[in-house]
């Protein structure tokens, strides 16, 4: 028995001894010294050398869209570099196409400054900036999600179109010990640019939810940056299909609001999916826009409403009702929002009823 504690000691010592060797030896032979990042050929930033490129934009105040906090598993902080740029690394490749790595495609936290780099990013990133705002309301939409309402104070407005996201920054608290960033699209119409609200629901011991739901207050200072995305309408005319299942709501909310407000009058449905009654939220409102938008159909579901529900509504996975109302989606034109797992059974069904790929656009809360 002392003889195994003996040898679990020397291995833990060695790896610790592993770990101390290896934060020291980064700490001597990472290169720091500044390196330049040419931006589209047309601009020229300096930062220091070792740092994740998507970090060192950021630093120079040039915001890439990311909702994994740098971690390499959201796959939206893509960039194309031309020169500098190591080796395609096993963490990257899962997000990026044959197509995007042929043309030097790369996940900017994924990829070190080591030398000079030349970049190509999209040129609407360079209107995205920083904002301080000042949380106005916080109130409850469901057991699980809430909603933020965020009043800017500098700058005071923010232009964005419905469906994009915004960026909020979690000051170091008890789940983390640095600034992160999460991805939250805006739930309210672009026509009121001074204040911004947004639908958080709680994941179990998420650093960013578990510090809205738990420690945020009104009156708080918060930190974001935006607005990303181009999970917006497409001016086609074509009939329209909604999907979303729970925080899913909050870009669709955003699109309907504006249609409503403009009298758009492009058919369309909203599949809403929710499990239970206390699952649903907005419903009187998306009443109401069936009353301003007479093309407009609302049509929420319940996959296991409780007996106490007296639910007589649709029910079953959201898939099955799509599958039930939707009979012939050639003409139409998609747009989906929640679960990547929900997201693509979503786009199965809509295939098989003959919707082509390219009228198919999605924003998955990875
Ligand atoms: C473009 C975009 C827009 C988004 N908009 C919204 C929005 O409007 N409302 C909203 O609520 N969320 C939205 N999200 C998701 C959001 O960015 C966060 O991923 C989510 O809130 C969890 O953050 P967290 O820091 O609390 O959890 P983390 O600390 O990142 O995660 C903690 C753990 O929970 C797991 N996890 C993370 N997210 C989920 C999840 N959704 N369900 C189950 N497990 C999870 C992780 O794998 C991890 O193990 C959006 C994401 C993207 C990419
Ligand atoms: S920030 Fe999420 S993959 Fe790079």
């Amino acid at each position: 028995m002392s003889d195994l504690l003996l040898a679990v000691g020397i291995l833990c010592a060695i790896n610790t001894g592993l770990a101390l060797l290896l934060m020291l030896a980064e700490a001597v032979i990472v290169d720091t010294r500044d390196r330049s990042i040419t931006i589209n050929d047309t601009q020229i930033v300096t930062v220091p050398g070792g740092r994740p490129l998507l970090a060192a934009l950021k630093d120079r105040k040039i915001f890439i869209p990311s909702a994994c906090g740098g971690r390499g598993s959201c796959g939206l902080c893509k960039v194309t570099v031309i020169e500098g740029a190591g080796p395609l690394l096993a963490t990257e490749t899962p997000w990026l196409t044959a197509e995007e790595q042929k043309s030097g495609v790369r996940l900017s936290c994924q990829v070190k400054v080591r030398r000079d780099l030349r970049i190509r990013i999209p040129e609407e990133l360079f209107a995205v900036k920083q904002y301080q705002a000042e949380v106005a309301t916080l109130s409850d939409l469901t057991h699980d999600i809430k909603q933020v309402t965020l009043k800017l104070l500098d700058p005071p407005e923010i232009t964005f179109t419905a469906g994009q996201f915004v960026q909020i920054e979690v000051p170091p608290y008890a789940l983390t010990d640095e600034p992160i960033y999460r991805a939250y699209s805006v739930a309210s119409d672009p026509c009121q640019p001074s204040q911004i609200e947004l639908e958080i629901r709680y994941v179990p011991n998420g650093i960013c939810t578990t510090y809205v739901h738990k420690h945020l207050k009104v009156g708080d200072r918060v930190t974001l940056n935006g607005p990303y995305g181009t999970f917006g309408l497409r001016p086609t005319g074509r009939e329209l299909i909604f999907i979303a299942g729970g925080s899913g709501m909050a870009p669709i909310r955003a699109i309907l609001l504006e249609m409503a407000r403009t009298q758009n009058p492009r058919p369309c449905r909203y599949f809403f999916g929710a499990r239970a009654k206390r699952d649903l939220f907005l419903v009187e409102e998306m009443r109401r826009i069936e009353t301003e938008l007479p093309s407009f159909r609302f049509i929420p579901a319940l996959s296991a409403p409780d007996p106490d529900d007296r639910w007589e509504g649709e029910t079953g996975l959201i898939t099955e009702v799509v599958g039930r109302h939707v009979t012939n989606a050639a003409q139409a034109e998609a747009y989906l929002c929640g679960s990547p797992l929900m997201i693509d059974a979503c786009i199965q069904v809509l295939r098989e009823k003959g919707m082509p790929e390219e009228n198919i656009f999605y924003d998955k809360f990875a």
